[in-house]
């Protein structure tokens, strides 16, 4: 079963979804993303590192490796839902060996499509995995301006709701 969000989800018991439902509700590789999510996990020392939150109250933390301007690796960690899994899988796949300026321009449009769409209540987790990409991408940047800084970057675990 599958943690799916609603209005109306009470924080001790969160409803449930069966994987039919999952097959009836969103395209196969949504649901295959949910199943088997790629690059789930932390990058250690991340060359850059961003964390995004929704007011759905779900966050997202989007590690990067990067070398001579790509992204080596991406990893993703997320407390959200299963379609906010699928989007972090999808992104950390889309912008495996891309340039900064490329990954910049990832949009939650591209990440809808490559999960051959989501249904318009659920659009917001692409929002979400963008957020949390762009922090990265940021985080990156002002490491490279400042690189000494990394030395002395406190990073605190990923926690539900941070
Ligand atoms: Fe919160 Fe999907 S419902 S990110």
């Amino acid at each position: 079963m599958i943690h799916m969000p609603s209005d109306f989800e009470s924080p001790k018991q969160p409803p449930t979804i069966s994987i039919d439902q999952l097959r009836r509700t969103f395209s196969k590789k949504v649901v295959d993303h949910i199943l088997n999510p790629r690059n789930a996990g932390e990058i250690r020392s991340a060359d850059g590192l961003g964390r995004a939150s929704i007011s759905c109250g779900d966050s997202m933390q989007i590690g990067l490796r990067i070398s001579q301007g790509r992204i080596l690796e991406a990893r993703f960690m997320t407390n959200g839902c299963g379609p906010v899994i699928a989007c972090g899988s999808i992104a950390t796949e889309l912008v495996a060996g891309k340039t900064i300026n490329e990954t910049m321009s990832l949009t939650e449009g591209d990440i809808i499509t490559g999960l051959d769409g989501l249904p318009d209540s659920e659009t917001h987790c692409a929002t979400l995995a963008v957020s949390a990409l762009k922090q990265a991408l940021a985080d990156y940047l002002a490491l490279r301006r400042e690189p000494w800084k990394k030395a002395y970057r406190q990073v605190e675990p990923f926690e539900p709701g941070r």
